[in-house]
Formats: C-alpha cells, sequence, structure tokens
C-alpha cells in the first residue's frame, strides 16, 4: 500500500485504548437513575426553549411530527453509541471510536464534526441564553439589555455581550476546576424538567383547536425541514455513552438510560409542542424571542408564569454550556495525547488538574463565535456536524463487528445489523432536509480541518512510523 494511504488508515489499537481507560483509574460508581438523569441534563437546554419560533414557520403545527422524527433518529444513534461506548470505553468520543475503527483521515473528519458538535453548540445555548437573560431582566427589573449588546450584527446588534460573558464565566469554572458532581447535575434536571412541566400545564389554559386546523401547510418537506432544525433539541442522549468507564454494569445500565433519557426527553418535547401549537397561531412564532414565555403570558394576561420560566430557561442553560464547553475539551484534550493538535490542549496544569491553556483557547473561540453569529446559524452547523458523527459512528458499529468481532462489548445493538442501517438512513435523511448553505459551510469547514491534518496532525501523530492498525 503506498505510504500516505498507511499513514491516513492507520488505526489506533482497541488494546491502546484499553491500557490508557485502566491507567486512568476511573472508578464504576454511576447507576442508573444518576445516568438517566444525565442523559436528560446533557440534552435538554436551549433548543426547546427557542426552536419552535425556527421551526413552526417551516411545518405549521406538524411540528409535532417533526418532533417525534428527530427523536426516532436521535435514539438509533444513541444506542449504536452504547455499543461502541461499551467497546471503546475511554473519552473522546466518536473521534476516539473512529480512531480505533475507521483509521486516523476518518477520526480528524469526525473531529471536525464533534468541534461543531460541541464548540458551536457551545455558542449556539450561550446565544439562545441571552434571549432568556433579557426577558428575565425586562420581566424583575423593567430593564433590558439594548440590542446593540445583546444581539449579533446580522441581527441588528454590534455584539452579543451577554453570551460572550456566560461563555466565560463557564472557561473560568473549568478552569478551576469543576467537576459535575451527579447530585447537582439531578438537581438541575429537575429545575428543567419542572419549568417545562409548568409550560404544559399553564399553557393547556390556552388550548383553541382551531389553531391545529391548518395542520401541515407546508406538507412533508417542510416536516422534515422541521426535523432538521429541531434535531438540535435532541443533541445530547449520545453524552450518556460517554460515561462508559464509569457505570456500573454498563452491559444493562447503558442501554436502560439511553431509552430512560430518550422516552422522557421525547415525551417532554412533544408534549411542550402539542400545547405551545395549540395555545398560539402559527403566524405568531416566526422571530418570536424567549417564545415559550412569551406564550404563557398571553395565556394568563400575566408575567409571573413567563418570568418563572425564563428564571427556569437561564439555571437550565448554564448548566448545559458548562457541560458541553467541558466535552469540547476533553475531546481536544484527548487529540492533543495523539498528537493530532498542539500539546497545549493536552497539558495538565499540576495546580488545578484541568487543561487550562486548551480550556482558554476554546473559551475565546467559542465566545467570539456566540458574540457575533445568529443563532439559527449555530444551530443548523451543530445539527450538520452532529448529524455526521452519528453517521460514522453508526458504520463504526458494523466496522468493528467485522475487524474485531471477538471484542468484548458490554452491549450489543440488537436487530443488527438492521438498527445501524436504520441510523445511517435516518442520519442521511435529515441531513438532506438541511438547507444547501449549511452543507456547503460545512464540507468548506471539514475541508479545513483535513488540511491541517495534512498540515500538522499526520507529522506529529502518535502513530506515526507505525503500520496501518490492527
Ligand atoms: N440539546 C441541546 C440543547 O437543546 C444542545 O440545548
Amino acid at each position: 500500500m503506498a505510504p500516505l494511504l498507511q499513514q491516513v488508515l492507520r488505526r489506533k489499537p482497541v488494546e491502546a485504548y484499553a491500557a490508557e481507560g485502566e491507567a486512568g483509574g476511573l472508578r464504576r460508581t454511576i447507576g442508573l437513575a444518576q445516568l438517566s438523569m444525565f442523559g436528560i441534563g446533557a440534552t435538554v437546554g436551549t433548543g426547546i426553549f427557542f426552536v419552535l419560533s425556527e421551526a413552526v414557520p417551516v411545518a405549521g403545527p406538524a411540528v409535532i411530527v417533526s418532533f417525534v422524527i428527530a427523536g426516532v433518529v436521535a435514539g438509533l444513534t444513541a444506542i449504536c453509541y452504547a455499543e461502541l461506548a461499551s467497546a471503546v470505553p475511554v473519552s473522546g468520543s466518536s473521534y476516539s471510536y473512529a480512531y480505533a475503527t475507521l483509521g486516523e483521515l476518518v477520526a480528524m473528519g469526525v473531529a471536525a464534526c464533534l468541534l461543531l458538535e460541541y464548540g458551536v453548540s457551545a455558542a449556539a445555548v450561550a446565544v439562545g441564553w441571552s434571549q432568556y437573560l433579557n426577558e428575565l431582566l425586562d420581566n424583575v427589573v423593567g430593564v433590558a439589555i439594548p440590542e446593540a449588546l445583546s444581539a449579533s450584527p446580522e441581527a441588528g446588534g454590534v455584539v452579543n455581550l451577554p453570551a460572550v460573558v456566560l461563555v466565560a464565566l463557564c472557561s473560568l469554572l473549568l478552569v478551576r476546576g469543576t467537576s459535575e458532581s451527579a447530585r447537582a447535575n439531578a438537581a438541575m434536571v429537575v429545575v428543567k424538567v419542572a419549568v417545562l412541566l409548568l409550560f404544559v400545564v399553564v399553557a393547556l389554559a390556552g388550548w383553541e383547536s382551531d389553531n391545529l386546523s391548518d395542520f401541515a401547510p407546508f406538507g412533508l418537506d417542510g416536516v422534515t425541514t422541521a426535523a432538521g432544525i429541531i434535531f438540535f433539541s435532541y443533541i445530547g442522549l449520545d453524552a450518556v455513552s460517554t460515561a462508559g468507564e464509569e457505570v456500573e454494569d454498563p452491559r444493562r445500565t447503558m442501554p436502560l438510560a439511553i431509552l430512560i433519557a430518550l422516552v422522557t426527553v421525547t415525551s417532554l418535547y412533544v408534549a411542550v409542542s402539542v400545547v405551545a401549537v395549540a395555545a398560539q397561531p402559527q403566524e405568531r412564532f416566526d422571530g418570536q424571542e424567549a417564545g415559550l414565555a412569551a406564550i404563557l403570558e398571553d395565556v394568563t394576561g400575566s408575567t409571573w408564569p413567563g418570568t418563572v420560566l425564563a428564571a427556569g430557561a437561564v439555571v437550565s442553560i448554564f448548566s448545559i454550556t458548562l457541560v458541553v464547553l467541558y466535552g469540547q475539551t476533553r475531546i481536544l484534550f484527548a487529540m492533543g495525547r495523539d498528537g493530532m493538535v498542539p500539546p497545549l490542549f493536552a497539558r495538565v496544569d499540576r495546580r488545578t488538574q484541568t487543561p487550562v491553556a486548551g480550556t482558554v483557547v476554546v473559551g475565546v473561540a467559542v465566545g467570539l463565535l456566540a458574540g457575533l453569529l445568529p443563532i439559527d446559524f449555530l444551530a443548523e452547523m451543530t445539527s450538520v456536524g452532529t448529524l455526521v458523527a452519528f453517521l460514522v459512528v453508526s458504520v463504526g458499529v458494523m466496522v468493528l463487528r467485522r475487524t474485531a468481532p471477538d471484542l468484548e462489548r458490554g452491549f450489543r445493538v440488537p436487530l443488527y445489523p438492521v438498527l445501524p442501517l436504520a441510523s445511517v438512513a435516518g442520519c442521511l435523511w435529515i441531513i438532506s432536509s438541511l438547507r444547501g448553505i449549511t452543507l456547503v459551510v460545512f464540507a468548506v469547514w471539514v475541508a479545513a480541518v483535513l488540511a491541517f491534518y495534512f498540515a500538522y496532525g499526520i507529522r506529529h501523530s502518535r502513530l506515526a512510523g507505525t503500520e496501518v492498525g490492527r
């Protein structure tokens, strides 16, 4: 085989991961309830609080169906993640799975996707936070941050300052050594779920069947386009399967927790969407900021439910920004350890035991994105990156079954190969519904990351000089 081809196809041996995992010495302490909470906590964040104003204008009340479709696709891929996470249970998420199964070049492509799934999505959730913070300030102290300082240039402002401040605060916490305790996460999940249930109960009072009469004004096309936009709200279920090394009895716990989180999140989202489109005529959703709070204010004629909802959203989004930024720094940490990015990202500060320099770089980059770009663009880039990463994971399941059939797996995808194939088809279907410009920007981004690989990673790889993987 030509040397270049050998280099880009080299795979990191699964045993090397196992050795790294054991060296880390993580303890298996997470049980089913905590893991399910982790899945719900990592998923419910900004999306559900703002996505209706993007998706309803595209699909009409049939947005309810879009929520179910997006949930099914996210569920199929989450189950594929569970198998790989139980076979290659280390940090680095799908970047590591791809490196073990499909080779270095594909792993770098997946890393480009993960920078969107984590880095860009942190920026997107921060922008969503800004909208709800403004709503809260307006309700409580009667003063909102002026548009120039709370919106991106494209949305008529100069910079989205609250989003930048949130990213800076979260980066500071991460640098200081914040660790997500399972109890704190569970508390935040209770807040998130409680405010959404409050929305469902209060908005139910505004139910108008007439609002549902023109159910799917833009047909199936509208429904699938909206599913692509909504998919963002389901991102995070895969976080369950990244806890592979710390879960008790992973064979049983991981798939169950994924299913519990999936069913809870899907039910909650569908309930919110049904009540929202029944409470407000579809024309009103377009461009509505802090939409759920606005619906509650309309229904009750008073500001308190909207204020409670906005406060819940502010807490909820703060936590998800922190978790997503954390994920990005740890993926870059794994890449730095492999020599794919400069060692700065894998350098751990002796005092705080965190990758300080890497976190600062991530914080500055995400802060710039959050301050200057609009939320719909950031959310769409997040979705396309995540979908392609999910696609690779689904293919990775099938590849690893062939290349390492005897490898110990804590969990095996049921209905093999139908389920991973359905997952691939689902991802492709939603990808095809995304806007052309999103796909073009995505292709340019991946090309840029691969160019970086050929300029840097291929020579600095820890596997440099080795043969193609096992
Ligand atoms: N699923 C996450 C959210 O909706 C990204 O904020």
